[in-house]
């Protein structure tokens, strides 16, 4: 692995030819319909139906991942210029040779989800549930970019002048750098970087430095399904490789997730760069609200609420930060919700029981325990010692707004009057965040005047706010919450190729 050892610089490179010739996996026909009944090599069943209980022991008996050290800011060069002269090599790769490698890796992480869930709970606290989510998300998407890259990177030959050939081609741009974040360190991780090796870029990849472990077998995987080592490293670091990163020369674009300031920090070091101008695609936080009228079933909303503000200890980009709810329900709401959260069981990820893990780190939970503190919770849950925090309700007074992402289980609350909810929307639209959005209402006008008006990227109706589907809902946002193009969707792949056009006289 690159951090152990002087990162070679001579290799010769070898590229697979032959791996579209080999069978492809059986196919499951819907993104996130993963659990639908793959059996694995020893033709165990697992997903909706699997047993938790052996799932949770045979993640307990998978060794412990070995430790990633962190690279030198001085072995970049080395890293980005043995990834420059693969560069070339991967991109003229045929298309299907690599969805074929990435298709193998999806079913190799599929074979080997107890070691990859082992590592999601021990490094970041994935509980069991968030860990088959996560494991499924990042399949989708390795199977996802496997056949959209498909779509684009066949040549066309388009219309002109009689007389002329024109042939259009979408290819890779060079070396990508992708930087993933350490709360799904598995799924966005792997997203971003079989996006950008789809379309023939090669990739060095900097996992989280809170994550390095799962990041370090996800890119094993990779390699043992055919992705050259050359054309895919490992740059587990902190801030220092990050920076060496974004000035290397060879760099030709930037896969970023992780918070506004980062992305607005990577963006000006970009700016600033000698030389060609490097594309960043950005996704970022929120401060994501949902809004609950009157007419809303509370069963629904207090189930939705929960799941959006608590599931993962609210340590997704997509959750829930502050609910907005209508006054004349607002007593019976809270108290259905309170009574829900309190049922929560937070403890060992690795217990099938564990409904909420940890925080990820000590500095994560100060940060929080000092938010709760300037503020007087309406409620707040139990938690074991450790790095564990309570689920906690926090009401916000008519003049009081959220305007930064708080990263944890801390549900905020608005009450609204009846009649007021395009100012609620204002004032939603005002923290210039634009991730997630809920709406709970049973009456259609409503539902088609806030849908128009909300800013989200990503919109939902009377469910829950989290858990983008691949291909299914694309997932992104606008404004401080990321440039785009959604993960997942069909334009994603777009921003990581260049497109090249042939004129010929014939
Ligand atoms: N895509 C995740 C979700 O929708 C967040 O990153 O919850």
């Amino acid at each position: 692995m690159a951090g152990d050892k002087d990162v070679p610089v001579d290799d010769v490179l070898e590229f697979p030819t032959d791996l579209a010739e080999t069978p492809r996996h059986p196919r499951i026909a819907l993104p996130g319909a993963l659990f639908g009944g793959r059996r694995n090599s020893d033709g165990v069943e697992w997903g909706a139906q699997d047993d938790l209980t052996a799932l949770a022991t045979a993640m307990r008996n998978a060794p412990e991942a070995p430790e990633v050290k962190p690279l030198t800011a001085r072995q970049i060069d080395a890293v980005m210029s043995r990834a420059a002269r693969a560069a070339p090599l991967w991109r003229d790769t045929p298309v299907a040779t690599r969805s074929t490698a990435l298709r193998r890796a999806a079913d190799l992480l599929e074979d080997n989800r107890a070691a990859l869930m082992a590592t999601l709970a021990r490094e970041a606290g994935k509980t069991i549930d968030d860990g088959v989510a996560e494991l499924r998300e990042a399949v989708d998407f390795l199977r996802y970019y496997a056949d959209e890259a498909e779509g684009i990177c066949i040549p066309r030959i388009l219309p002109g002048p009689t007389g002329e050939a024109n042939r259009w081609q979408a290819r890779g741009r060079g070396v990508f750098v992708t930087v993933a974040p350490w709360n799904f360190p598995l799924a966005i991780f792997l997203g971003q970087t079989a996006a950008a090796l789809s379309v023939g870029n090669a990739v060095v990849a900097k996992p989280a430095p809170q994550t390095p472990r799962i990041a370090a077998q996800a890119v094993a995987l990779l390699h043992r399904a055919g992705v050259p080592e050359d054309a895919l490293i490992l740059a587990p670091g902190g801030v220092e490789v990050g920076q060496a990163l974004m000035t290397h020369p060879a760099l030709a674009g930037v896969a970023f997730t992780g918070s506004t300031a980062t992305a607005k920090a990577i963006n000006r070091a970009l700016a600033d760069r000698d030389g060609a101008i490097v594309p960043l695609i950005a996704e970022t936080g929120g401060v994501n609200a949902m809004i609950v009228d009157a007419t809303a079933l509370p069963e629904q909303v207090t189930r939705d609420v929960v799941a959006s503000a608590f599931r993962s200890a609210g340590q997704r980009c997509s959750a829930c930060r502050i609910l907005y709810v209508q006054e004349d329900v607002a007593d019976r709401m809270l108290e259905m919700i309170q009574g829900a959260a309190a049922t929560l069981t937070l403890g060992d990820p690795m217990d099938p029981a564990t409904d909420v893990g940890p925080i990820i780190d000590a500095d994560a939970l100060s940060r929080l325990t000092d938010h709760i503190a300037g503020h007087t919770p309406i409620w707040q849950g139990d938690a074991p010692d450790g790095l564990f925090l309570p689920p906690t309700i926090i009401e916000l007074g008519r003049d009081e707004k959220l305007t930064q992402e708080i990263f944890g289980p801390i549900l905020h609350v608005k009450r609204w009057k009846a009649g007021q909810i395009d100012r609620v929307l204002d004032e939603i639209a005002a923290t210039g965040f634009g991730l997630t959005f809920g709406l709970h209402s049973r009456i259609d006008a409503t539902i088609a005047h806030v849908t128009a008006r909300a800013t989200a990227g990503n919109v939902y109706v009377n469910r829950n706010q989290i858990g983008a589907i691949v291909g299914s809902q694309p997932f992104g946002g606008h404004g401080l919450s990321g440039t785009g193009p959604k993960a997942g969707g069909p334009l994603y792949l777009t921003r990581f190729v260049e497109e090249v056009v042939v004129s010929t006289d014939t």
